[in-house]
Protein backbone atom coordinates (compact mmCIF):
# COMPACT_ATOMS: atom_id res chain seq x y z
CA UNK A 1 0.00 0.00 0.00
CA UNK A 2 0.83 3.62 -0.69
CA UNK A 3 2.09 5.48 2.47
CA UNK A 4 0.62 8.62 2.96
CA UNK A 5 2.88 12.25 3.08
CA UNK A 6 2.20 15.53 5.08
CA UNK A 7 3.98 18.01 4.52
CA UNK A 8 4.40 21.52 5.49
CA UNK A 9 4.95 24.40 3.00
CA UNK A 10 5.91 27.56 5.42
CA UNK A 11 6.59 29.85 2.81
CA UNK A 12 7.60 33.19 3.46
CA UNK A 13 6.73 32.98 7.10
CA UNK A 14 8.45 32.46 10.62
CA UNK A 15 11.05 34.16 12.63
CA UNK A 16 13.80 31.99 14.75
CA UNK A 17 11.27 32.44 18.02
CA UNK A 18 8.01 31.61 16.38
CA UNK A 19 9.75 28.61 14.54
CA UNK A 20 11.54 26.86 17.52
CA UNK A 21 7.75 27.23 19.50
CA UNK A 22 6.24 25.53 16.61
CA UNK A 23 8.86 22.75 16.16
CA UNK A 24 8.99 22.15 19.86
CA UNK A 25 5.00 21.16 19.84
CA UNK A 26 4.95 19.63 16.71
CA UNK A 27 8.07 17.14 17.22
CA UNK A 28 6.63 15.10 20.16
CA UNK A 29 3.19 15.30 19.08
CA UNK A 30 3.86 13.25 16.00
CA UNK A 31 6.59 10.48 17.29
CA UNK A 32 6.08 8.00 15.39
CA UNK A 33 4.27 9.74 12.32
CA UNK A 34 6.04 10.52 8.72
CA UNK A 35 5.26 14.32 8.47
CA UNK A 36 7.95 16.57 6.44
CA UNK A 37 8.50 20.38 6.64
CA UNK A 38 9.27 22.80 4.17
CA UNK A 39 11.21 25.87 5.73
CA UNK A 40 12.59 29.40 4.46
CA UNK A 41 16.00 28.81 3.65
CA UNK A 42 18.04 30.65 6.64
CA UNK A 43 15.77 28.33 8.94
CA UNK A 44 16.98 24.81 7.29
CA UNK A 45 19.65 24.40 9.98
CA UNK A 46 16.98 25.52 12.94
CA UNK A 47 14.76 22.62 11.74
CA UNK A 48 17.64 20.32 11.07
CA UNK A 49 18.71 20.97 14.66
CA UNK A 50 15.21 20.34 15.92
CA UNK A 51 14.47 18.07 14.36
CA UNK A 52 17.29 15.47 13.38
CA UNK A 53 16.46 12.03 14.88
CA UNK A 54 12.63 12.52 15.01
CA UNK A 55 10.23 11.05 12.10
CA UNK A 56 9.44 14.71 10.96
CA UNK A 57 11.80 15.33 8.05
CA UNK A 58 12.35 18.79 6.46
CA UNK A 59 13.10 20.47 3.31
CA UNK A 60 13.51 23.56 1.31
CA UNK A 61 10.82 25.30 -1.20
CA UNK A 62 13.00 25.78 -3.97
CA UNK A 63 16.66 25.18 -5.45
CA UNK A 64 18.00 26.54 -8.10
CA UNK A 65 18.57 24.49 -11.37
CA UNK A 66 22.42 25.14 -11.34
CA UNK A 67 25.18 23.29 -9.79
CA UNK A 68 26.62 26.43 -8.76
CA UNK A 69 28.94 29.54 -9.65
CA UNK A 70 27.78 33.41 -10.02
CA UNK A 71 23.75 33.40 -9.60
CA UNK A 72 23.48 35.74 -7.16
CA UNK A 73 20.14 35.08 -4.83
CA UNK A 74 20.20 31.05 -5.76
CA UNK A 75 20.94 28.33 -3.52
CA UNK A 76 22.16 24.86 -4.58
CA UNK A 77 20.95 21.30 -4.34
CA UNK A 78 24.31 21.15 -2.69
CA UNK A 79 23.37 23.30 0.46
CA UNK A 80 20.33 21.63 0.89
CA UNK A 81 22.05 18.50 0.93
CA UNK A 82 24.21 20.17 3.67
CA UNK A 83 21.25 21.13 6.13
CA UNK A 84 20.06 17.26 5.95
CA UNK A 85 16.97 18.55 3.83
CA UNK A 86 15.31 15.48 1.98
CA UNK A 87 12.59 17.25 -0.21
CA UNK A 88 12.19 20.38 -1.93
CA UNK A 89 9.60 21.37 -3.30
CA UNK A 90 9.43 22.74 -6.94
CA UNK A 91 7.17 24.49 -9.27
CA UNK A 92 4.99 25.86 -6.72
CA UNK A 93 2.40 27.72 -8.09
CA UNK A 94 3.60 30.98 -6.99
CA UNK A 95 7.08 30.46 -8.43
CA UNK A 96 5.33 29.90 -11.53
CA UNK A 97 3.09 32.87 -11.22
CA UNK A 98 5.12 35.38 -9.45
CA UNK A 99 8.70 34.55 -10.71
CA UNK A 100 7.55 33.48 -13.75
CA UNK A 101 9.18 29.94 -13.76
CA UNK A 102 8.45 27.73 -16.98
CA UNK A 103 7.78 24.31 -17.04
CA UNK A 104 10.91 23.62 -18.23
CA UNK A 105 12.56 25.74 -15.96
CA UNK A 106 10.47 23.49 -13.49
CA UNK A 107 11.59 20.56 -14.98
CA UNK A 108 15.66 21.62 -14.49
CA UNK A 109 14.76 22.27 -10.95
CA UNK A 110 13.43 18.86 -10.69
CA UNK A 111 16.48 16.87 -12.80
CA UNK A 112 18.79 18.79 -10.53
CA UNK A 113 17.14 18.28 -6.99
CA UNK A 114 16.67 14.01 -8.12
CA UNK A 115 20.24 14.02 -9.45
CA UNK A 116 21.61 15.24 -6.11
CA UNK A 117 19.13 12.44 -4.48
CA UNK A 118 16.55 15.11 -3.13
CA UNK A 119 13.07 14.28 -3.18
CA UNK A 120 10.82 16.79 -5.38
CA UNK A 121 7.51 17.85 -4.14
CA UNK A 122 6.01 18.36 -7.93
CA UNK A 123 3.82 20.83 -7.79
CA UNK A 124 0.55 20.87 -10.95
CA UNK A 125 -2.37 22.29 -10.52
CA UNK A 126 -4.90 24.93 -12.98
CA UNK A 127 -6.07 28.65 -12.19
CA UNK A 128 -9.50 29.08 -11.60
CA UNK A 129 -9.87 30.46 -15.10
CA UNK A 130 -8.25 26.96 -16.58
CA UNK A 131 -10.38 25.20 -14.02
CA UNK A 132 -13.76 26.94 -15.84
CA UNK A 133 -12.82 26.48 -19.20
CA UNK A 134 -12.61 22.94 -18.48
CA UNK A 135 -8.78 22.51 -19.12
CA UNK A 136 -7.96 21.29 -15.70
CA UNK A 137 -6.24 18.04 -17.04
CA UNK A 138 -4.82 19.95 -20.10
CA UNK A 139 -2.63 22.07 -17.67
CA UNK A 140 -1.76 19.26 -15.64
CA UNK A 141 -0.95 17.32 -17.95
CA UNK A 142 0.91 20.06 -19.89
CA UNK A 143 3.11 20.65 -16.06
CA UNK A 144 3.81 17.11 -15.46
CA UNK A 145 4.84 16.22 -19.12
CA UNK A 146 7.41 18.66 -18.94
CA UNK A 147 8.73 16.85 -16.05
CA UNK A 148 8.53 13.32 -17.62
CA UNK A 149 10.08 14.43 -20.87
CA UNK A 150 13.22 15.27 -19.06
CA UNK A 151 13.45 13.15 -16.52
CA UNK A 152 11.42 10.09 -17.36
CA UNK A 153 8.31 8.57 -16.13
CA UNK A 154 10.63 6.16 -14.11
CA UNK A 155 11.75 9.18 -11.81
CA UNK A 156 7.89 9.65 -10.17
CA UNK A 157 9.21 6.49 -8.52
CA UNK A 158 11.16 9.05 -6.37
CA UNK A 159 9.05 12.25 -6.40
CA UNK A 160 5.86 12.90 -4.94
CA UNK A 161 3.39 14.76 -6.58
CA UNK A 162 1.42 17.73 -5.24
CA UNK A 163 -2.22 18.42 -7.38
CA UNK A 164 -2.75 22.24 -5.95
CA UNK A 165 -5.39 23.87 -7.95
CA UNK A 166 -4.60 27.64 -7.82
CA UNK A 167 -7.66 28.66 -6.75
CA UNK A 168 -7.81 26.92 -3.48
CA UNK A 169 -4.20 27.90 -2.14
CA UNK A 170 -4.77 30.25 0.20
CA UNK A 171 -8.21 31.21 -0.44
CA UNK A 172 -10.39 29.36 2.49
CA UNK A 173 -12.11 27.26 -0.93
CA UNK A 174 -11.06 23.91 -0.99
CA UNK A 175 -11.67 21.79 -3.28
CA UNK A 176 -14.38 19.16 -2.52
CA UNK A 177 -13.16 15.71 -1.81
CA UNK A 178 -14.86 14.54 -5.41
CA UNK A 179 -12.85 17.27 -7.15
CA UNK A 180 -9.58 16.65 -5.96
CA UNK A 181 -9.79 13.26 -6.47
CA UNK A 182 -11.12 13.54 -9.86
CA UNK A 183 -7.62 15.08 -10.73
CA UNK A 184 -5.85 12.70 -8.44
CA UNK A 185 -7.50 10.29 -10.44
CA UNK A 186 -6.47 11.77 -13.62
CA UNK A 187 -3.05 11.98 -12.57
CA UNK A 188 -2.30 8.82 -11.22
CA UNK A 189 -4.01 7.05 -14.94
CA UNK A 190 -2.09 9.04 -16.69
CA UNK A 191 1.31 7.92 -15.51
CA UNK A 192 -0.13 4.58 -15.59
CA UNK A 193 -0.20 4.77 -18.90
CA UNK A 194 3.74 4.61 -18.95
CA UNK A 195 4.46 2.57 -16.11
CA UNK A 196 1.55 1.09 -14.21
CA UNK A 197 4.40 0.10 -11.45
CA UNK A 198 5.08 3.84 -10.86
CA UNK A 199 1.75 5.12 -10.84
CA UNK A 200 0.75 2.85 -8.58
CA UNK A 201 3.15 3.90 -5.82
CA UNK A 202 3.20 7.56 -6.61
CA UNK A 203 2.61 9.65 -3.80
CA UNK A 204 0.01 12.42 -4.68
CA UNK A 205 -0.81 15.02 -1.89
CA UNK A 206 -3.59 17.39 -2.56
CA UNK A 207 -2.69 20.59 -1.70
CA UNK A 208 -4.97 24.57 -1.03
CA UNK A 209 -6.61 25.20 2.03
CA UNK A 210 -6.09 21.68 4.04
CA UNK A 211 -6.87 22.32 7.47
CA UNK A 212 -8.00 20.48 10.66
CA UNK A 213 -11.85 20.23 9.87
CA UNK A 214 -11.17 18.75 5.83
CA UNK A 215 -8.23 16.81 6.71
CA UNK A 216 -9.99 13.04 7.30
CA UNK A 217 -12.41 13.67 4.15
CA UNK A 218 -10.17 14.59 1.80
CA UNK A 219 -7.04 11.71 3.01
CA UNK A 220 -10.64 9.22 3.12
CA UNK A 221 -10.12 9.59 -0.99
CA UNK A 222 -8.48 6.57 -2.63
CA UNK A 223 -5.86 8.49 -4.76
CA UNK A 224 -5.11 11.29 -2.15
CA UNK A 225 -1.70 10.39 -0.76
CA UNK A 226 -1.13 13.43 1.75
CA UNK A 227 -1.74 16.86 1.78
CA UNK A 228 1.21 19.67 1.26
CA UNK A 229 -0.34 22.42 3.71
CA UNK A 230 0.49 26.20 3.32
CA UNK A 231 -1.54 28.40 6.28
CA UNK A 232 -2.64 25.26 8.58
CA UNK A 233 0.90 24.30 8.88
CA UNK A 234 2.18 27.34 10.67
CA UNK A 235 -0.47 26.26 13.56
CA UNK A 236 0.85 23.52 15.82
CA UNK A 237 -2.65 21.89 16.77
CA UNK A 238 -3.88 21.69 12.83
CA UNK A 239 -0.72 20.43 11.50
CA UNK A 240 -0.54 18.01 13.81
CA UNK A 241 -4.20 17.10 13.53
CA UNK A 242 -3.49 17.00 9.51
CA UNK A 243 -0.84 14.55 10.04
CA UNK A 244 -2.75 12.07 12.76
CA UNK A 245 -5.64 12.15 10.18
CA UNK A 246 -3.48 11.49 7.74
CA UNK A 247 -1.85 8.46 9.25
CA UNK A 248 -5.46 7.01 10.44
P1 LIG B 1 -2.67 26.77 1.74
O1 LIG B 1 -1.38 26.63 0.80
O2 LIG B 1 -2.76 25.48 2.53
O3 LIG B 1 -2.39 27.96 2.61
O4 LIG B 1 -3.84 26.93 0.85
C1 LIG B 1 -1.02 25.40 0.21
C2 LIG B 1 0.22 25.60 -0.63
O5 LIG B 1 0.35 26.64 -1.29
O6 LIG B 1 1.11 24.71 -0.66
Amino acid sequence: MRKKLVAGNWKMHGSLAENAALLAAIKPALTGIEAAVCVPFPYLGQAQAALAGSSITWGAQNVSEQAKGAFTGEVSTSMLLDFGCKYVIVGHSERRSLYGESDALVASKYLAAQAAGLTPILCVGESLDERESGVTETVVARQLDAVIRVAGVASLAKAVVAYEPVWAIGTGKTATPEQAQAVHAYIRGKVATLDAGVAAQLIIQYGGSVKAANAAELMAQPDIDGGLIGGASLVADEFIAICRAAAK
